[in-house]
């Protein structure tokens, strides 16, 4: 694999998966296609030089772009999405555009210059599990999407399967669970709560903030995809966690202790409608199979690394923070 497209390479798993790739196969040059919607910041691929990296601003809906790009790649990865629940909610069209559409002219591209295609998806794609269920879910869970955003993901994994069963394109899929670090956008659950406290704001917990989210640092699913890429059977899912399951309060009580606040300093706001109760993978199969291993095991760690990260970057997310939080001042959240 020498010619590498990165969709949604300006966001922040993408540009996390184009700095991971530089830094462990420099030989391999990426093409970013990216929008640079509110969610991509070009700056996040600031460090990879030019002979590695070519930046294209453009549409994953565009054919004419996309198939230019498809003639002379042998790979793509496709990070490109709209990726927040929350707007979703409120304006879910973009999500279908980009999501379905997009993904559906990417794989037109795939299937017409034979490109190995790795599609990136997401556990919400299930559903959601009770607190109390001793099940995680695996490649064989039924699909079960609750909100206009893992509906689309859905849709989009079920385009891919489609294309790989009947016209034979050189496809994976997998499906990972809530990633954290830095360059994460402030409208996230645990980039909101830090940068809200670095801000002189409350941070907010919806609903009974019981809610579980099965944690995994970027730079582990990066490694992941990286794996699939070089070891996945081609038409095969893997699931990718990190056993990192935890309560939105377990989280940010920790956030809240690593900033010096007092436990109780946040404010309850509405609940999300549709809102997920619990996510959990099961690894087993991309680490059998694959010999895939997370690195970053110790969540406090990694957690105090991202709060350091957006300490000292205020510079990075000071733009989008007052739009996020007016946006969700809209929401009543
Ligand atoms: P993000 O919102 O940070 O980045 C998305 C990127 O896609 C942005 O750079 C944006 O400009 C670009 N984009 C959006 N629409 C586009 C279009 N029409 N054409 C070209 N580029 C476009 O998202 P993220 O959190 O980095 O997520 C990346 C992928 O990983 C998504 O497919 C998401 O569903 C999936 N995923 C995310 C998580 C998570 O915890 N964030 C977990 C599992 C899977
Ligand atoms: P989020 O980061 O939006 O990821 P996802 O919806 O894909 O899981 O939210 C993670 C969890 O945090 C989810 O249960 C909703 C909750 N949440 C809050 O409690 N407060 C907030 O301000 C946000 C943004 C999310």
């Amino acid at each position: 694999m020498k010619e590498l497209i990165v969709t949604g390479g300006a966001g922040f798993i993408g540009s996390n998966f184009c700095h991971w790739t530089y830094n462990n196969h420099p030989d391999v040059h990426l093409t970013v296609l990216d929008a640079l919607t509110y969610a991509g910041n070009r700056d996040n691929l600031r460090g990879i030089p030019e002979d590695n990296l070519t930046f294209v601003h453009g549409d994953i809906c565009d054919r004419e772009l996309v198939d230019r790009l498809f003639s002379g790649a042998d790979g793509c990865v496709h990070f490109a999405a709209e990726s927040h629940n929350d707007n979703s909610i409120v304006a879910p069209e973009s999500f279908v555009r980009t999501n379905i559409g997009g993904t559906y002219t990417l794989l037109e591209a795939a299937r017409a210059y034979d490109v190995r295609f790795h599609h990136i998806s997401t556990d919400e794609v299930y559903g959601d599990l009770a607190l109390d269920d001793p099940q995680r879910f695996t490649e064989e869970s039924p699909y079960h999407p609750s909100s206009p955003y893992s509906s689309t993901k859905a849709a989009s994994d079920m385009l891919v399967r489609a294309w790989v069963r009947t016209y034979g394109v050189r496809a994976t899929i997998s499906n990972c669970s809530n990633n954290y670090g830095p360059y994460q956008h402030v409208e996230k659950f645990i980039p909101r709560q830090i940068t809200n406290i670095l801000s002189g704001l409350s941070p907010k917990l919806y609903g009974d903030g019981l809610n579980v989210r099965d944690w995994i640092h970027v730079d582990d699913h990066s490694s992941a995809v990286w794996t699939i890429l070089e070891r996945g059977k081609l038409g095969e899912t893997y699931l990718i966690g990190a056993d990192g399951e935890k309560s939105n309060l377990e989280v940010l009580k920790a956030i809240l202790r690593e900033l010096d606040q007092p436990e109780d300093a946040f404010e309850w706001v509405r609940d999300r409608p549709g809102h997920d109760r619990r996510y959990a993978i099961d690894p087993s199969k991309i680490s059998a199979q694959l010999e895939w291993r997370p690195m970053h095991v110790d969540f406090e760690d990694g957690l105090k690394e991202t709060i350091a990260w957006y300490r000292d970057n205020g510079e990075w997310w000071g733009a989008e923070k007052e739009a996020t939080e007016e946006r969700y001042r809209r929401q009543s959240q």
